[in-house]
This record gives structure tokens, C-alpha cells and sequence, in this order.
């Protein structure tokens, strides 16, 4: 028994936060972000908190595909921006997506939520106590953005991705997954204050310890090393060569992350599936955004890699086969994505 992804779904905010709006509030330039980076712009949640993202992905998924809220079982929500501490983000997305028979529960793996999300997603499935589950990819970063610093505002967007996990005795789906940690890495990447080792106050909020800061390029020399060497091992671990790979879903960090570990893997960069230039890196929603972007590219049979690394230090790789999707419901998408609005930020 095993688990399968039957339906995708995904939603982008319709702000955009461009480069240039950017190089016009910090010292940056258009140029600089777009060759260092690869992002070219991100989008921005003006009004809506994360499980309003997710909601919409959750609800994009559902209007394109055959799939009824209360079939759900469970959603497990991988996020590093929950609407509130307490309490559960993914409480609020099944009563507002209509999950009435779904528990819920919050997960934050930081850029590697959702791929730690997706293999516990299908243990469940795999020991056989559960048949569908939600794993959702959600991330307002513009929540945790500090717009004046030019080290972390022009990684981070916001955005939501979901998928189906069901239940197949077919050759379809995922394989093993290898997933780690390294808690030495928690200070290269974090948001000081707001938890319970530094609770929120005045001085956190002076000090601007409730932003997200990070060691940048400390953090992209470990995540190529990391992302390489885990997927070097899951492909062993599944008895697969790299060539045997026909796609490569990263987590969309920075390009030339990217690309140093295609090279790495040996695997041509026309496998590599990328939408940073769109998107900037949404943590949690990075993955299940790519595979919604790009579900329609995916053959039923082909394996796909995909790997991640983030905040604590997190990281992760896996293989699946893409199996059967549920019947559409018209070939009428609702990507939202496509609707646009150019936003001007508004720094404090
Ligand atoms: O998803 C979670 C994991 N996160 C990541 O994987 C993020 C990984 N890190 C990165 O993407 C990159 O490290 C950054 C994009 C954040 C920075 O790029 P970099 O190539 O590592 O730059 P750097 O920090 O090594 O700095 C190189 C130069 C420095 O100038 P000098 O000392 O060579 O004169 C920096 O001061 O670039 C300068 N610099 C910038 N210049 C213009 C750093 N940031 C900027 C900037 N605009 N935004």
C-alpha cells in the first residue's frame, strides 16, 4: 500500500513586489537581485493572513479537480508564519474550507514543512488507518520580513500550495524519503523574538528581533552541500540513477542553489522545474507551488526528485512516481496566479 498525489491546487496573492519597487528602499539594485537570486518578483498577502492562502490553494485544488471537502480525513498544514501561536492555523482552514470530518494540525519544518509534512502525510496513508489527507504548503513571509533590510526582503514572498495524498496498491507514488535536521544551524536562520525563548515585548519589537535574519551566504553553502548529498542518498536508497529522474521539484531558495545542485546531481537543467522568478521563496510553499505550476508537464509513470533545505537546519529529499489525478472538473483552471497588481510597500 501506498501513498499517491491525486490533486494539486495553489494560490498566489494578486500583489506583486517587484525588484525595482525594492532597489527603490533598500541599496540594492534590479540587476543585483535578479543574478544572485534568480527572482525576479514575489507576491505579497495585503489583507489576508496564512490560512487564507492556504484556503484558497485548498479551494483552487477542489474547484479544478473531482474531490468533496468531506471526503478529507486529515489536513496537515506545514507552515512558518500560523496565523497565531495558538491556536492551529489548520483549525481555522477546515471550517473555512469545509474539511468537517478532517483533524487538523499545524507543522513548521521552516523550508522544509511541507516535504516533512508529505512523508508523514504518507505514513499515515502506508500503515493503512487513513485513505485522504491534505498536506498544505503555507507561508505569509511578509509577516516576518523586516522591508529595510536588503539581506532577507528580497528572498520572500507569500503564497500556498496543496495536494491530495491517497491511498493506491499501484507501481504509482511515493517511494522512501530521507529526512534531516541540525539544530546547530538555528541561529543562521530565525526569528529571535515573539516565541517562548524570547517572548514577544517592547525591546524585541525596537530591536527588530521579531524579523527573520539570516547568515546568507553560511545558509546557501549548506543548502547546496545538503540538498546534494540527501538526494544523492534517496536515489541510492530507491534503487534509481539520476538519469532515470524526468524531473526535479527544489525548493525555490535561490537559482544558483538550484542549479549548483543539478550540477551536482548531473541532471540536465530542462528537468529542473523553477517559477523563484515568479514567486521568490515562499518556505513552506515552495514545493506544492511548483507542482501545481507545473502539474500539466508530469506523465503518469515519471519519477520526480524532490528536495528542500531551510531554517534549524531542515532538509529532506524524496521519490515518487506521478500516478493517475482525479477527473478534473472542466479544463477551465482557476490560476490565480495570473491576475497581477503591482505593490508599493509600505515600510514603517
Ligand atoms: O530557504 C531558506 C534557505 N535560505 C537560503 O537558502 C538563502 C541562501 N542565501 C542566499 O540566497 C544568498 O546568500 C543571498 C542572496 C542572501 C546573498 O547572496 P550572496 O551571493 O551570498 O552574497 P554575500 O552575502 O556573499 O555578499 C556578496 C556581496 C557583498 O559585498 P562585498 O563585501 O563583496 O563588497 C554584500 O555586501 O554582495 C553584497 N550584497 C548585496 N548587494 C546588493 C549582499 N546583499 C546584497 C543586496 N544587494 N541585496
Amino acid at each position: 500500500m501506498k501513498a499517491v498525489i491525486t490533486a494539486v491546487g495553489g494560490f498566489v496573492p494578486t500583489s506583486i513586489l517587484n525588484n525595482k519597487t525594492i532597489s527603490e528602499t533598500v541599496e540594492t539594485t534590479e540587476e543585483w537581485i535578479e543574478k544572485r537570486t534568480g527572482i525576479k518578483e514575489r507576491r505579497i498577502a495585503v489583507g489576508k493572513s496564512t490560512s487564507d492562502l492556504a484556503c484558497g490553494a485548498i479551494e483552487n485544488l477542489m474547484s479544478n479537480f473531482e474531490v468533496e471537502p468531506s471526503e478529507i480525513e486529515a489536513l496537515i498544514l506545514a507552515t512558518a508564519t500560523p496565523d497565531h501561536i495558538l491556536a492551529p492555523t489548520a483549525s481555522k482552514i477546515c471550517e473555512l474550507s469545509g474539511l468537517t470530518n478532517a483533524f487538523g494540525f499545524d507543522m513548521n519544518g521552516a523550508c522544509s514543512g511541507f516535504l516533512y509534512a508529505l512523508e508523514m502525510g504518507a505514513t499515515m496513508i502506508e500503515s493503512g488507518r487513513y485513505k485522504k489527507i491534505i498536506i498544505a504548503g503555507a507561508d505569509k513571509m511578509s509577516s516576518i520580513v523586516d522591508y529595510e533590510d536588503r539581506n532577507t526582503c528580497i528572498l520572500f514572498g507569500d503564497g500556498a500550495g496543496a495536494v491530495l495524498l491517497e491511498r493506491t496498491e499501484t507501481e504509482y507514488g511515493l517511494m522512501k524519503s530521507i529526512l534531516r535536521t541540525d539544530g546547530s544551524g538555528t541561529a543562521s536562520l530565525v526569528v529571535p523574538a515573539g516565541g517562548s525563548k524570547f517572548p514577544a515585548s517592547m525591546q524585541s519589537i525596537i530591536h527588530k528581533k521579531h524579523f527573520i535574519k539570516q547568515d546568507g551566504s553560511f545558509v546557501f553553502k549548506r543548502a547546496v552541500e545538503a540538498m546534494s548529498s540527501v538526494s544523492r542518498d534517496v536515489l541510492i536508497s530507491n534503487g534509481l540513477d539520476s538519469d532515470e529522474i524526468d524531473w526535479v521539484v527544489p525548493h525555490q531558495a535561490n537559482l544558483r542553489i538550484i542549479k549548483a545542485v543539478s550540477e551536482n546531481l548531473n541532471i540536465d537543467n530542462e528537468k529542473v522545474k523553477v517559477n523563484i522568478e515568479r514567486y521568490g521563496n515562499t518556505t513552506s510553499a515552495t514545493i506544492p507551488l511548483c507542482l501545481w505550476d507545473y502539474a500539466a508537464d508530469f506523465e503518469e509513470g515519471q519519477n520526480l526528485l524532490i528536495t528542500t533545505f531551510g531554517a534549524g537546519f531542515s532538509w529532506g529529499a524524496t521519490c515518487l512516481k506521478w500516478g493517475v489525478m482525479r477527473e478534473r472538473k472542466s479544463q477551465k483552471t482557476t490560476k490565480t496566479a495570473n491576475k497581477r497588481r503591482v505593490l508599493v510597500p509600505q515600510l514603517s
